[in-house]
């Protein structure tokens, strides 16, 4: 369709995350405190939303740029009625390009458990579950509406017995709140095929509060696991990978891949900028070059005014040609001042 497309960095555009809900049945506080995501919080109607018919369409035209990867995101993406109609659309989008689409979802878990089977039926591959903590009283701390953590372990159960896989656990870790859960996740996820996954406290958004000293560096992750397992580097298993991968080592010193492996995530010690690739969709339709990006580039309008394919790539392609986002890089010398003054759109909102 096109020909090779890069930013101003030079990076191609590989993976497009979409987010499909701004709602969530949790409170973590990390991203939706409870005391600001109330009731009368300002979510989208729902004549805002794209359909499905929009969001596949968006998506075919960012395949027809090379990405390779689509993730669901939210908000909780399961909370978006007949999902599994939208996996079914997107899953057919692997046939028009050829090369490989890896089609994902992360999810926090609740309602995986009735809707695994229906969304592996779809053609979802993969799914990803966040889960800060095996202890119930942490956990139900974490998400802050009292939710059973029996019941996401319940949902990941299912998911791994309907053969939705290999299934990856993020935990994000703050510094006093859930750190003592670190070694009790990885005994409970080693050896079962799952890739568990560290994640440093990030400051996006405006509304969590962050402070440096609630994050927990990945050195210091890796270092807590080194004091019971012995773990191996491995390879990155593509390139821009978010995650720094450790195997866990069997007696002779190399990597037991029955044993399994961890993923370290590090965007606050040690920025993945440099080869990022990742495009957001909000769920109204805006496109985010970063995480951390204070505006999005509006395809509604486009979408809702007859807008050609043609048209629609070429807006994309605009769009990605003239970005320059690094602000992971960057965090470290914005004077404090200056980043907390910044304008940041809510994970909730932009799909993490
Ligand atoms: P895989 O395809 O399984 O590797 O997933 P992923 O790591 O791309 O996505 P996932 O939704 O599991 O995200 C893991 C963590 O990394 C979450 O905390 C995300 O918010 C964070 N994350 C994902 N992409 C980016 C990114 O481009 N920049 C930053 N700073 N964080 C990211
Ligand atoms: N810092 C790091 N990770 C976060 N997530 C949500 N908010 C934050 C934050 N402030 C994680 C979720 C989920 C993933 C998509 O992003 O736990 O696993
Ligand atoms: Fe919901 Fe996930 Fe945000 Fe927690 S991190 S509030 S589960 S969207
Ligand atoms: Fe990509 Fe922005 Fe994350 Fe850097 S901070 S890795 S540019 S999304």
């Amino acid at each position: 369709a096109t020909g090779t497309l890069i930013d101003r960095l030079g990076r191609p555009l590989r993976d497009l995350r979409i987010s499909v809900s701004d709602r969530c049945n949790f409170r973590c506080s990390y991203c939706m405190p409870k005391d600001v995501f109330t009731k009368d919080y300002p979510y989208l109607p729902h004549a805002a939303l794209l359909t499905f018919e929009e969001i596949t369409r968006v998506a075919r035209c960012f395949i027809a740029h090379g990405v390779r990867k689509l993730r669901l995101t939210g908000g909780e993406p399961l909370l978006r009625k007949n999902l599994e109609i939208l996996v079914e659309q997107l899953a057919a989008l692997r046939t028009i390009e050829g090369a490989p689409l890896d089609l994902t979802l992360t999810t926090n878990g609740s309602l995986l458990k009735r809707k695994a089977r229906a969304l592996r039926d779809a053609g979802l591959q993969r799914v990803t579950v966040s889960l800060d903590g095996l202890d119930d009283a942490v956990f139900r701390r974490m998400n802050d509406v009292d939710f059973p953590v029996a019941a996401v372990l319940e949902g990941i159960a299912e998911a791994q017995a309907v053969g939705l896989g290999p299934i990856k656990v993020n935990m994000v870790v703050k510094r006093g709140t859930n750190d003592d859960q670190i070694l009790p996740m990885a005994r409970h996820f080693r050896g079962t095929g799952i890739v568990l996954r560290f994640i440093e406290y990030m400051d996006v958004g405006a509304t969590n509060g962050w402070r440096m000293d609630e994050v927990l560096p990945s050195a210091e992750v890796l270092h807590r696991l080194q004091q019971e397992f012995a773990l191996v580097p491995l390879e990155p298993s593509a390139p821009g990978e978010t995650a720094e991968r450790w195997g866990y080592a069997g007696p002779d010193g190399r990597h037991d891949p029955d044993l399994g492996e961890i993923g370290l995530i590090s965007s606050v010690t040690q920025a993945f900028c440099r080869d990022c690739n990742r495009a957001r969709l909000s769920t109204e339709g805006k496109v985010y070059l970063c995480l951390f990006a204070d505006r999005g580039y509006d395809l509604r309008a486009l979408l809702r005014t007859g807008a050609s394919d043609d048209a629609l790539i070429s807006a994309i392609g605009a769009i990605w040609q003239q970005r320059a986002d690094r602000y992971s890089e960057l965090r470290a010398s914005l004077p404090a001042q200056a980043r907390a003054q910044r304008r940041r759109i809510e994970m909730s909102y932009i799909g993490g």
